[in-house]
């Protein structure tokens, strides 16, 4: 089974630990990443993480990724709600993906419930913290292993 997962973060996530603790917990964005890689290799995945505050970058790690990995699981933060950019390369990568919120957007405010990559995600996990992110990667694990089949 194809076993290898990019784990893409956006803008303003390296600002985990002093953003709203209530909206977002109080992990930094290494100690998440830390957790996430400790649930990947649970199920056998392979993690590589991604950070940046950069549209353009984002988009173009999203043209590259394919070459290094077989499914995404990506929280582009803000970006999410009107980056047509972002959904336009993550079309791109052609990788089956799947969204992930920390927070739950659908409950927050009018423009947070919009998101332009939806329509192209496996399933959208939101309002479980990092927890959500063992969610998303059994999602993408599950995926990867149907198509093994
Ligand atoms: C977020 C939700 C977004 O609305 C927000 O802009 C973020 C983080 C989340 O993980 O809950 O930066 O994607």
């Amino acid at each position: 089974m194809r076993n290898r997962v990019a784990v893409l973060h956006g803008v303003n996530l390296d600002m985990l630990g002093r953003r709203d603790p209530g909206h977002y917990g109080s992990l930094s964005l290494s100690e998440l990443e830390v957790q996430v890689h400790r649930f990947a290799r649970e199920l056998g995945l392979e993690p590589r993480f991604f950070q940046t505050n950069h549209e353009g970058e984002f988009c173009s790690e999203l043209h590259a990724v394919a070459d290094y990995a077989d499914a995404l699981l990506l929280n582009p933060g803000a970006w999410t709600h009107y980056s047509w950019a972002i959904r336009d390369a993550l079309e791109v990568s052609g990788l089956p993906a799947v969204e992930v919120h920390l927070s739950a957007v659908d409950e927050r405010e009018e423009w947070r419930r919009v998101s332009v990559i939806r329509e192209l995600c496996l399933a959208t996990v939101q309002g479980k913290g990092v927890e959500g992110y063992r969610d998303a990667l059994g999602l993408a694990h599950e995926h990867l292993a149907k198509a093994a089949r």
